[in-house]
């Protein structure tokens, strides 16, 4: 039963990787590569039309070293935002999706580069299976929170007096979670969140706090996949 259930969000997972793709990648783009599992479908898409002689002159900037290995193994060419500091299009999973299309990321750890890929986007599709849709953020997920190791225990504290119960994050061994930067995720537990602007604006003024997983305002388009098929919100 636990096992249909996965193997039905891998496929929806997959079709939405799937349509985006299709739709969204065009020849001589630059294109930001997300992080996780439906991110990976998306890489997977994007070899498979390579491997019909489509889209061979696609370029990819990944926004983690895993989505950067899985990209080397399916031989997708990578390139860097350095060397292409505006990307045509960016397609990434997400956590939690709300209707006016912010989202929740970071669950994979990598939010900081997701972001940083996202501003650099001129166009940024969410792709997710149905269960991410959400009324409002904060409901299922917590926020993921990256702050430098230095002085971390202060962000805790600064984190739970604006109304979060912090978890640290570890590895499956116990050991703390370090970001491809070296840094530190506290998960924060908010619950719905009433306004997420001025929380957003809270941790992005908050010294020694390096990235959150609130995207507002950033994502252009929504692929969503479930029982009644694939659906492309804007
Ligand atoms: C990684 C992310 C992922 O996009 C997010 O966690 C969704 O993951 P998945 O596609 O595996 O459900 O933000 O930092």
């Amino acid at each position: 039963m636990a096992d249909d259930a996965a193997e039905r969000t891998a496929r929806y997972k997959r079709e939405a990787a799937e349509a985006a793709v299709e739709r969204f990648f065009q020849a001589g783009m630059r294109v930001g590569l997300g992080t996780g599992s439906t991110a990976a479908f998306v890489v997977r898409a994007l070899a498979a039309r390579r491997e019909r002689g489509l889209l061979l002159d696609v370029l990819g900037v990944p926004t983690s070293l895993a989505t950067e290995a899985l990209a080397r193994e399916l031989r997708v060419p990578l390139t860097t935002l350095d060397a292409h500091p505006v990307l045509d299009v960016t397609i990434d999973g997400a956590d939690e999706v709300a209707p006016e299309l912010s989202v929740i990321k970071g669950g994979g750890g990598a939010l900081l580069r997701e972001k940083i890929v996202a501003q650099a986007s001129r166009r940024v599709v969410i792709v997710a299976d149905v269960a991410k849709l959400s009324p409002r953020l904060g409901t299922h997920w917590p926020v993921p929170v990256e702050v430098l190791p230095f002085g971390w225990r202060s962000q805790q504290r600064f984190l739970e007096a604006l109304g979060a119960r912090v978890t640290p994050r570890s590895r499956a061994d116990g050991s703390p979670f370090h970001t491809d930067q070296g840094n530190l995720v506290l998960d924060c537990a908010f619950g719905p969140i009433d306004t997420p602007v001025s929380l957003a604006a809270r941790l992005d003024s908050r010294a020694g706090v390096v990235g959150h997983g609130l995207f507002l305002g950033l994502v252009t388009d929504l692929v969503v996949a479930g029982p009644s098929g694939v659906e492309h919100r804007v």
